[in-house]
């Protein structure tokens, strides 16, 4: 018996998300996939999605990772160039560079580049993260604009609550359609879309629902006809009876009001489980939920199956996902967690196993 501890990525529901994220999309589709693809693996969703309209990267890793396996496709760097180096790759690599501040400006002038660079320049409307404010753009983009060597160009910016918060959403669209430049536009995360709150014919930037996942506290995945793409199971390694008023775990967070029957099982918080999750969420095994009692350890964590028939060791439980007997959304963990469903993924250790369907 293996401990068994898998994110099985379910690489059809990868492929059929994708297909209801460009009907739903007004123009083309940014499929923004860094932080290796949202913890489900750049490699394997470049190879299954191929060339698409672009893809989009924070990191010139990341952004070679994909040109390793696709020769043609756009990349857009999210964070642009910072340094010449960095620059000297984007251009070599046909990488686009979001252009958000006057140190790139300064770069791209300094480099006289012999290739030619598409631009996306960045307006803050109001997120505060990157990008020229709304008195410093105009001069940013007659910069480019003079630029010899840079070719398209496009608008973007960020919202920065596009799930919860119409008023800034509001905000940051007027002041964005405010600038009334002849080019393209993006400004529209998943939330933004999911929410109806894009533009009509920009380029959505669209992540976390590629992968199966809604960012919206009020409606699922399911309600968008999106399907979850990783499942994380594990297996059952022990099982014991506790007596009453047992401790179980460390610091005896959890004391037994009665006799009942526990299961330890393969994961924990050196697999990226959070440890905030003791005594506090759900597991599945098979179609009967079981509770989390006591701390999540590093490597284990007990779960109660008194009120479940047939539990043996060996037996695959459902941390989150899909499997053919049950579903457990990662939404709801990462609420019983107090956290979002994106750090949950990206926080998944190395000795996971993945496994690609
Ligand atoms: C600039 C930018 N655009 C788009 C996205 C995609 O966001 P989401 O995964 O919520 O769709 C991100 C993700 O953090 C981002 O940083």
């Amino acid at each position: 018996m293996s401990r068994g501890t898998t994110a099985i990525i379910n690489l059809n529901n990868l492929k059929h998300n994708y297909a209801v994220l460009k009907k739903l999309a007004p123009n083309k589709l940014v499929l923004v996939i860094k932080a290796d693809a949202y913890g489900h693996g750049i490699k394997q969703v470049v190879q299954t999605l191929g060339t698409i309209d672009c893809y989009a990267v924070a990191t010139i890793d990341e952004a070679l990772l994909i040109r390793k396996h696709n020769q043609k496709v756009k990349i857009l760097l999210l964070e642009g160039f910072l340094d010449a180096d960095e620059l000297q790759t984007a251009l070599a690599n046909n990488f686009e560079c979001v252009i958000h501040q006057q140190q790139q400006l300064d770069l791209l002038k300094q480099a006289k580049p012999s290739k030619k660079i598409n631009t996306w320049i960045k307006l803050d409307t109001g997120m505060n993260r990157l990008g020229f404010t709304p008195e410093q753009f105009n001069q940013a983009l007659t910069a480019l604009e003079n630029h010899p060597n840079v070719n398209d160009i496009v608008l973007m910016s960020h919202f920065a609550s596009a799930d919860d918060n119409n008023d800034l959403t509001q905000k940051q669209t007027s002041k964005f359609l405010h600038q009334n430049k002849p080019y393209q536009r993006s400004i529209s995360n998943t939330a933004a879309l999911l929410n109806n709150k894009n533009l009509s014919d920009e380029w959505c930037r669209v992540g976390i629902a590629l992968f199966g996942v809604s960012p919206l506290r009020h409606k699922s995945a399911k309600e968008f006809n999106l399907k979850p793409v990783m499942t994380l199971k594990t297996n059952i390694i022990a099982i014991k009876n506790i007596d009453k008023n047992q401790g179980i775990g460390y610091s005896h967070k959890f004391i037994s009001k009665k006799a009942m029957e526990i299961a330890i099982v393969g994961i924990g918080y050196g697999d990226g489980y959070p440890w905030s999750l003791t005594n506090h969420a759900i597991v599945k095994h098979k179609d009967k939920t079981a509770k989390i009692v006591g701390r999540v350890s590093m490597d284990m964590m007990a779960i109660d199956v008194t009120a479940i028939d047939c539990i043996n060791i060996g037996d695959p439980v459902l941390i989150w996902g899909q499997d053919d007997k049950s579903d457990l959304p990662i939404e709801i963990v990462a609420s019983h967690a107090q956290t979002i469903p994106y750090v949950l993924l990206c926080q998944i250790t190395s000795r996971v196993h993945y496994k690609y369907v």
